[in-house]
């Protein structure tokens, strides 16, 4: 199949929050990347995005703010629409599925689906609550843990034990906004046989489309082997939009479902507004000669590879995706990225904090991209990529180029002499840039695009400090003249070779070059600037970041660290009970429990364990040792020593990290799991017993 035309959309963020570092280096930056290498090559490409109005995030989020959800989904719309912009992500269209259009055409798409009798109906027992008359998302009951018993366990999983819970397996299950008991009742939903699809998918991905990341491809087989269910594809809850059949009162279609024909919608909103200029929507989405791509993150492969294709394959004169390259997660200083918990860089907070240097972050982020698996972002890092490889190389190599070029030959690009072998060889060696490029772009892999560009990059910065043109001009003018000469045609090369990863500072450098913007073709053209002709302004391509400005970065997370921190732990002292009491015993079992109290005389952590403090106690019976797993609750264990504890002294001995711990101590554990060892409350000889 030749492909006439490339269609690629990018996930649709959810508009319950403004898009961070993680949604830019998993998705928007390399998706860019793409789309104006593409237009760069000048295929024809049309290049889709939207805001995810729907679905249970930003109705949580609007009642946390205590704002409507459309005043929730109109400010994080704008704000997420602004930020992109900001970044360059060059986006044909960027809609939302609030719109109109898109109401229509999903709705449409559904009724399509149910005429052809494509869905599986089926009633089922939900969870409801009475009193609001509402059934409730399993995010949105909460009970106890049938594992660990904590409290306040979500429908979906314990957040203290790690647990995945299905919300029938609560104990005690409430409504998690008021509080309310829950009862099950009866609701009818339309499902989407994937079981009915198992075949067709498994020869489409397995065996047509062996070329897709491991990740993806992985993912898929792994979701296959274990067989496909059916998929509710309607929920009942008031945001959204309505089921399009009779009987469907206060149901809404589930938010994958409608979300992915936002693709659609959006492509139609562009194109019926501006035919002429980006032809029917029709042929985007079902002329077998459009190749359709999407770019996600891997929480989303699912909907992408499995769901959403079924869709288009029911519906029947839909195309489906060519490639779906996914990226793992990217951490910010080693924890995940989360929304609710405030741990990201905020693209609006950056494009304010760091003004003029949106390709400084596209560059970290694309030279870190998580592609084949989680990868870090650290403020660190970030000054070092900047300050090492934009400023220092990059930037240092184009900054002498052009100061050079003012300094001896009044601002005019020179005219050349004759190369020499140094100068042909190192021209040989950034020629085969080009080709390597646009290999690994055909490939997804923007990381090593991106290294290979700054290669080119490299090779000119070596091209100055090897050939000295500082010195030469003392003594010979026509040698300068070639070597800057050349310096500059590799300048102009680095305009077109960094324009899908780097446009800001492409446009500025082409502007200090005076040239035009040059088609992708011209790559490794060593006459790309004209004798003579009469250079732009100078200024530095990209700036050092000093100390202070990333210690401002790590401050403020330190500080949003320690918040959450304290947030956690009165989230778990509100949600504390006393466990249950036991089941009856005896004193005879009591009698069995040799405990006993001695006094600390030293205490210290276990070296490797960040779990163990290894207690010396005066047990009044010649001395003992005991390992004790407290040391997280305990930072300075020296406030311990000298304090009176009670132990359990027979215990056979144990060995833990090569050290033999005789018997136990007694702790307490706080509501927060803070544990406090115990003491007697008036000193007692050492070695007397408790009973
Ligand atoms: N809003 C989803 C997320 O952030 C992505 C939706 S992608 C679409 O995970 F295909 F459904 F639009
Ligand atoms: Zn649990």
């Amino acid at each position: 199949m030749t492909f006439q035309r490339t269609l690629v959309t990018t996930a649709l963020p959810y508009a319950n929050g403004p898009v961070h570092i993680g949604h830019l280096a998993g998705v928007y930056v390399p998706a860019d990347i793409y789309v104006r290498y593409l237009r760069l090559k000048g295929e024809n490409v049309l290049f889709v995005g939207g805001s995810d109005e729907h679905g249970v995030p930003v109705t949580i989020r609007a009642r946390k703010e205590g704002i409507t959800t459309q005043e929730v989904v109109d400010r994080y719309h704008n704000i997420i629409k602004d930020s992109f912009e900001g970044f360059g992500i060059s986006f044909d269209v960027y809609s939302r599925t609030t719109s109109k259009i898109h109401h229509q055409l999903a709705s449409d798409f559904f009724r399509k689906l149910y005429d052809d009798g494509k869905f599986v109906e089926q009633t089922s027992e939900q969870f409801y609550d009475p009193e609001t008359q509402e059934f409730l998302t399993d995010r949105n009951i909460r009970g106890e843990c049938p594992r660990c018993h904590a409290a306040g366990a979500y429908g979906d999983q314990c957040e203290k034990c790690g647990a995945t819970l299905s919300p029938d397996e609560l104990i005690n299950p409430y409504n998690a906004i008021n509080g309310n008991p829950l009862t099950k009742k009866e609701t009818k939903h339309w499902y989407l046989p994937l079981d009915q699809y198992q075949q067709w998918l498994e020869e489409w991905i397995l065996q047509e489309h062996k070329e897709w990341r491991p990740n993806v491809y992985g993912q898929c087989k792994s979701w296959l082997d274990g067989g496909l269910r059916p998929r509710a594809v309607t929920r009942d809850l008031d945001w959204g939009i309505p089921v399009p059949v009779e009987g469907a009162e206060g149901k809404v279609l589930y938010v994958w479902f409608d979300a992915p024909i936002g693709y659609i919608s959006n492509t139609k909103e562009l194109c019926d507004a501006k035919p002429e200029q980006f032809g029917s929507w029709e042929t985007w989405w079902k002329d077998p000669s459009t190749r359709l791509i999407h770019f996600i993150g891997k929480d989303n492969i699912v909907f992408h590879c499995i769901v959403f294709p079924t869709m288009l394959k029911a519906e029947a004169s839909y195309i489906v995706p060519d490639n779906v390259p996914s990226n793992e997660f990217l951490n910010l200083e080693g924890d995940k990225i989360s929304t609710s918990r405030n741990w990201a860089v905020w693209l609006n907070e950056y494009l304010v904090d760091f003004p003029g240097k949106q390709d400084v972050l596209r560059y970290v982020l694309t030279a870190n991209a998580p592609e084949t698996k989680d990868n870090d972002f650290t403020w660190a890092d970030f000054q070092a990529r900047n300050n090492n490889e934009l400023v220092a190389i990059y930037g240092n190599f184009v900054n002498r180029a052009l100061v050079l070029t003012k300094k001896y030959f009044d601002g005019k690009v020179p005219a050349a002499g004759e190369f020499n072998e140094y100068d042909q060889s190192t021209i040989a060696e950034f020629q085969n840039v080009k080709a390597e490029v646009e290999k690994l772009l055909g490939d997804f892999r923007f990381r090593d695009a991106q290294k290979e560009a700054m290669n080119l990059a490299r090779i000119g910065n070596k091209y100055l400090a090897d050939t000295e043109p500082w010195k030469v001009a003392k003594t010979d003018m026509e040698r300068t003249a070639t070597i800057l000469h050349l310096a500059l045609q590799i300048a102009a090369n680095l305009s077109i070779a960094f324009e899908p990863f780097l446009p800001f500072s492409s446009a500025k450098l082409r502007q200090m070059l005076s040239m035009t913007e040059l088609q992708w073709e011209e790559l490794g053209n060593i006459n790309l600037l004209k004798e003579g002709q009469e250079l732009g302004e100078v200024s530095l391509l990209f700036e050092k970041i000093e100390d202070a400005t990333i210690q401002a970065q790590l401050d403020r997370l330190a500080n949003i660290k320690a918040a959450n921190e304290e947030a956690e732990k009165q989230e778990a002292l509100k949600n504390w009970r006393p466990a249950d009491i036991k089941e009856n015993t005896n004193i005879d079992e009591f009698g069995k429990m040799d405990i006993r109290v001695a006094t600390v005389l030293d205490c210290q952590p276990v070296k490797k364990s960040d779990r163990l403090l290894q207690f010396r106690l005066d047990d009044g019976m010649g001395g003992r040792t005991i390992l004790s797993g407290i040391a997280q609750s305990y930072p300075d264990p020296s406030v311990l020593v000298g304090k009176q504890v009670l132990f359990i002294a027979n215990f056979p001995p144990r060995k833990m990290m090569g050290i033999e711990s005789q018997g136990m101590i007694l702790s307490a554990v706080d509501a927060d799991g803070k544990l406090v060892v115990t003491t007697v409350t008036a000193p007692v000889r050492n070695g007397s017993q408790v009973g």
